[in-house]
């Protein structure tokens, strides 16, 4: 007699029914479902009848796994099955057991008792076309974070009509507290937080998605913070997918940028951060399609600071004095607070950088050539202290200017060139002068502007330029990147 006719014989013979069974085509395991408070009873009455097997090895171990839960899909076709499996996967529920009927449309899992609310939840969404549910984590409520809530409260019950998402916020923090609402938080959130917010740890947060069974989870960086980017690994462990205006985690070593996307790939998780160069240019984005298809990228070449594109527009075409310029560019929140962190060119770098790790290029920080704007002799010291001290950059400045050819203006720019196949590019962040009339010579105000130069566009680039910084269309492209790994999941 066969395994499967002695198993099926032995639980008859012990009044042991079984509602599932599921078992491999090359019969290494069978699983069946019976009910909890026989399943001990039928693994004695087992290994009692397998004894013998077990000595031979023919069999090698029998278990019962308790606190399961079976979900039926009645009418389910297995042609579009796909959807509310790969659904369950996105979001860490592995069915122990599978089953389906051949003629009918009946399917049947076998899933974790604890998984069981959850795996309804996703599964309603595929299944029943109603709308799917998006749950956010947003770590940041400042100038960008803040902008963004709003933004998502404002337009949530449209994007649910147009697109079928239903996006909710049910976590909101900052560095010190969090505030929480599984149905997703309102309108008055600033007053919440105050009132209701209280101090946290991760842990904290992901015990609350996991007690509150909520499904495609999204943690939202808009900080600026580093200790915050050593915790995206967690995030990703999760169940998390990844969105961030910050643009630590892709300039820290090439090692650990490698190790994010390996274990993004493993768990099946997205990290979308668009608005690290460029705002809420379509910039990242670009660059990754161009060169995912395989069109070979020559250069990249930009203003890539909003605050250095006002100060240096605006001083190429006025007579004013360039610790003028920089004292408004302080004054309308152009600049940090303290500006050396935009003349330094760190930033610009930091851009230039992340664009070249689009290319697989496996660059480092400090391969980057920077022109630090900053005499020597003001790079230490207070902000007050530089600030009575600008007469030395306007002297500096006022001499770059006259230097020029006629009909030509000073930009700072990134620029990435050299040959872009090998391992390393060459980075350069500098001060330039260039031809009014050229692209980046027209550029205005205190937009952005990045040429891409590739093989079948050859000299003439394609240019992408725009507001490149501020937090409304910062906070319109974190939300651009959601919505991305929203929309993707509904069509898995
Ligand atoms: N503004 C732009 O144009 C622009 C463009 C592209 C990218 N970005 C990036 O956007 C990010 C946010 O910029 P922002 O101007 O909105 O900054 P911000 O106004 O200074 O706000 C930062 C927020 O992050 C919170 N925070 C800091 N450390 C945290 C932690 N460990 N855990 C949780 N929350 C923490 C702060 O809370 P506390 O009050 O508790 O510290 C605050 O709510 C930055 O990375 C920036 O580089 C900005």
């Amino acid at each position: 007699m066969g395994i499967d006719a002695r198993i099926f014989k032995t639980l008859e013979r012990n009044n042991i029914n079984v509602s599932i069974v599921s078992q491999g085509s090359s019969e290494r395991g069978i699983g069946l479902v019976v009910d909890s408070n026989k399943a001990k009873w039928a693994k004695n009455a087992l290994d009692a009848e397998f004894e013998g097997d077990y000595a031979t090895k023919d069999i090698n171990m029998i278990t019962v796994m308790e606190e399961v839960s079976v979900v039926s899909i009645v009418g389910q076709d297995l042609s579009t099955f796909h959807l509310p499996y790969n659904a369950l996967i996105k979001n860490q529920i592995v069915p122990l057991l599978f089953n389906n009927t051949v003629s009918g449309k009946n399917v049947s899992l076998v899933v974790k008792k604890t998984d069981l609310n959850k795996a309804l939840n996703v599964m309603h969404g595929q299944i029943f076309g109603i709308s799917n549910k998006v749950n956010l984590a947003l770590f940041g409520h400042g100038n960008v974070g803040g902008t963004l809530i709003d933004q998502i409260l404002k337009s949530a019950k449209s994007i649910e009509e147009r697109k079928g998402i239903d996006v909710r916020i049910f976590a909101i923090a900052n560095s010190r507290k969090v505030l929480f609402d599984k149905k997703g938080v309102s309108k008055n959130w600033k007053h919440a937080i105050q009132e209701k917010g209280i101090s946290y740890t991760l842990d904290d947060i992901f015990a609350y998605a996991r007690d509150n069974h909520l499904e495609n989870l999204i943690a939202v960086d808009n900080t600026a913070s580093q200790d915050f980017v050593g915790h995206y690994l967690d995030f990703v462990s999760n169940g998390f997918d990844l969105v961030s205006s910050n643009k630590i985690a892709n300039t820290l070593g090439f090692d650990y940028y490698r190790s994010l996307r390996a274990e993004l790939a493993k768990k099946q998780k997205q990290y979308l951060y668009e608005t690290n160069v460029g705002a809420g240019l379509p910039l990242i984005d670009t660059i990754k399609l161009l060169h995912l298809s395989g069109e070979n990228i020559t250069r990249i070449k930009g203003v890539f600071s909003g605050s250095l594109s006002y100060i240096f527009n605006t001083f190429s075409e006025s007579e004013k004095r360039f610790s003028e310029i920089l004292k408004d560019a302080m004054n309308s929140g152009y600049t940090e607070p303290d500006p050396r962190e935009d003349l330094s060119g760190n930033d610009v770098g930091r851009k230039l950088l992340i664009l070249a790790r689009e290319l697989d290029l496996s660059n480092e920080f400090p391969d980057i050539d920077i022109e630090n704007l900053i005499p020597e002799t003001l790079r230490k010291g207070k902000v007050e202290e530089f600030l009575t001290q600008l007469d030395v950059l306007d002297e500096k400045f006022e001499a770059i200017k006259e230097r020029q050819q006629q009909d030509h203006v000073l930009r700072y720019v990134g620029d990435l060139y050299g040959d872009l196949q090998k391992e390393k590019g060459i980075l350069e962040v500098k001060l330039i002068s260039v031809p009014k009339q050229s692209a980046l010579g027209q550029v205005k105000g205190s937009d952005s502007i990045i040429e891409i130069y590739t093989e079948s566009y050859g000299e003439h680039p394609l240019v992408i330029q725009g507001a490149g910084a501020g937090a409304a269309v910062t906070a319109r492209g974190v939300f651009g990147d959601i919505l991305r790994i929203a929309d993707k999941g509904r069509k898995i």
